[in-house]
């Protein structure tokens, strides 16, 4: 299998992946970093979303191998139980999962947005996280802890 390196939560790190591989297989099965999750597989959920050098993207969709060089970060690179995030410290002040399961994607996406727009208008936030999906339906606490993570 070829050698692949790669800069993840600012650590470089070399794996063998297939050329097949995804970028979220590798994160996951390779690296143990579980922040990304395997929903659609097809880039339609984003719950797999992570940063590749800063923007959100589909870790589903991108060829490992296509990420050599970049700077990938997941959600485990973004904060932790000790020093959340201010956009992790909103979801749970806001109390904005359910199941969760669309959370850690909504969050890598959310916190994107608001590197790029720190006081994004609420339209903004909605158009930003349409393509996140979330089965139990919480996207008004969702939005609600975007704007709290904006203030
Ligand atoms: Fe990647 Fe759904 S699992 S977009």
């Amino acid at each position: 299998m070829p050698e692949l390196s790669l800069t993840v939560n600012a650590r470089a790190v070399v794996v063998d992946a297939t050329r097949e591989a995804t970028l979220l297989h590798v994160l996951r099965n390779e690296l143990g970093l579980n922040g990304p999750k395997y929903g659609c597989g097809l880039g339609q959920c984003g719950a797999c979303t992570v940063w590749v050098d800063g923007v959100a993207a589909r870790s589903c969709v991108i060829p490992a191998h296509g990420a050599a060089g970049r700077k990938i970060t997941t959600l485990e690179g973004l904060g932790t139980r000790a020093a959340w995030h201010p956009v992790q410290a909103a979801f749970e002040e806001a109390q904005a999962a359910q199941c969760g399961y669309c959370l850690n994607g909504m969050v890598m996406q959310a916190a994107a947005l608001l590197a790029r727009e720190p006081h994004p208008s609420e339209e903004r936030i909605r158009a930003e996280l349409s393509g996140n999906l979330c089965r139990c339906g919480t996207h008004v606490e969702i939005v609600r802890a975007v704007q709290l993570a904006a203030s």
